[in-house]
């Protein structure tokens, strides 16, 4: 392999067996590893070279990120070689004039977070796996998260973007202009490609100034309506940053995997954990007074502001915990969009859907109600066989997809299509649309080598 390989060191080659089983999976459980080798390169032109290698050598490649992904997208269960761009980083220069920072593709989230932080300014793409997840995979994925509904998707912080294609050339995108009239812009075809049109290697992240202090609200809601209707009074009145949705079931996941109390004494089928800016008293009044406005009208049967970071922090807990409370069960997820106005109609399809016909399965509903996205999951009962599990939630799709559809919804809010919905992609894409992505998949991946058999089949 090292010679094959002879313009990597030895040590940026792993056939290692307990390297081969990290690097070949990402968060979904259901895939087995089976990686041939992973590669560590250290440069752009380390990568440019493996994929030339790979395209002489008929060597399929998937690219891995911080492997948080939840949609087999970064799975390498076919012999394929992993190139892990974990070597690759490293943070560069920052622009002030130009709000920009360069960084390359390894950089872990959190850690861009933090260094933008020591220098008083914000990098606001935000979610739960920010402490492992590459600025790489976020904008191969065009992550989300919890703030989507004030700072947009990371495609919206994307200045321009290093890539190595398919067939193995360096293209340097946009090149950090904000305005550019020069025909198609790349770059927006890679952020979001899952790997499989090209390598993002590095590239210039755009940042912001840091908000003002916050106040979170956590609220138990009897009804989808009230929720809507929050949503609605605090959209309009504060300036917010989050709005996050969970039920009790979550709830109840969380408080047993974490020992945390419940925070409020009233239970509620929903919980609503609401954050808004204060940067002035008037702001401070504003919050007040939709706080009260839901008392009022009975919009919430209980509800608690915090009265410190740290409060706020336990209430974050109860919302970004749940995937993990729930790992214990394997759960078989889903991650769809409607129009947020159609978000209480299709919840309630859905669930009657589930609780008709598949009565057996515990659904746990958690989401970003801000921006229409809802998680699903569904835990496998105990005594259900992974197999028959799968099988079991795979038929039980079918009628998810076919809501979506009648909803003009998405089959991928924020996760990618993968493995785990390439054959749900009609869902949501056309069948005009779906031919277009395979020639565009040619053109820039003319030997199809990278991340096989994902999104589609090319
Ligand atoms: C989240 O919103 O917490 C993430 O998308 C992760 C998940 O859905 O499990
Ligand atoms: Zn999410």
């Amino acid at each position: 392999m090292e010679k094959l390989l002879n313009f990597l060191n030895p040590d940026q080659i792993s056939t290692n067996t307990e390297d081969l089983k990290t690097y070949g999976q990402d968060w979904t459980r259901y895939y087995q590893p089976n990686p041939k080798a992973i590669l560590f390169p250290k440069t752009t032109e380390e990568v440019q070279k493996i994929v030339k290698w790979a395209n002489l050598n008929k060597q399929k490649l998937v690219v891995s990120g911080g492997r948080t992904g939840l949609s087999g997208g970064a799975v390498a269960k076919d012999n394929e070689m992993v190139v892990s761009l974990e070597k690759m980083n490293q943070i560069h220069a920052l622009n002030e004039l130009d709000m920009t920072i360069h960084v390359e593709a390894g950089v872990i989230t959190e850690a861009l977070q933090q260094h933008l932080q020591e220098k008083a300014y914000l990098f606001p793409v935000d979610f739960a796996a920010r402490g492992s997840s590459h600025i790489g995979g976020n904008i191969s994925t065009n992550a989300g998260g919890i703030k989507v509904l004030r700072y947009g998707l990371t495609r919206d912080w994307v200045s321009s973007l290093t890539v190595v294609t398919g067939d193995g050339e360096i293209l340097k995108l946009n090149q950090s202009l904000v305005k550019n009239a020069t025909g198609y812009d790349f770059r927006h075809l890679f952020i979001g490609n899952e790997g499989t049109l090209g390598i993002i290697t590095e590239a210039e992240i755009r940042f912001t100034h840091p908000h003002g202090d916050l106040q979170s609200l956590l609220l138990a809601v009897p009804d989808l309506d009230s929720v809507m209707k929050i949503f609605s009074l605090f959209r309009k009145h504060t300036s917010l940053m989050a709005f996050e949705m969970f039920t009790d079931i979550a709830m109840n996941h969380v408080a047993k995997s974490t020992g945390l109390p419940k925070p409020l004494a009233t239970d509620a089928p929903i919980y609503l954990l609401v954050e808004v800016e204060k940067t002035t008293e008037a702001a401070e009044e504003d919050i007040l007074k939709c706080f009260e406005v839901c008392m009022e009208q009975n919009l919430v049967v209980d509800g608690v502001m915090s009265q410190s970071a740290e409060q706020a922090k336990i209430f974050w807990r109860f919302r970004e915990d749940i995937t993990e409370s729930l790992a214990f069960a394997t759960p078989y997820k889903n991650d769809v969009s409607v129009k947020i106005s159609n978000v209480p109609e299709f919840m309630q399809a859905i669930d009657a859907i589930y609780k008709k016909e598949y009565s057996e399965f515990e659904v746990v509903w958690f989401g970003h109600i801000g921006d229409g996205n809802l998680h699903i999951s569904i835990l496998k009962p105990k005594d259900m066989l992974m197999d028959d599990f799968i099988k079991k939630c795979r038929q039980s799709d079918l009628a998810l997809f076919d809501t979506i559809k009648k909803f003009k919804g998405s089959i991928s809010a924020e996760h990618g299509v993968g493995l785990s919905k390439k054959s749900f992609l009609n869902f949501t894409r056309s069948e005009e649309e779906i031919i277009y992505m395979k020639k565009i998949k040619k053109v820039f991946d003319p030997g199809l080598i990278l991340n096989p058999g994902k999104m589609f089949d090319a």
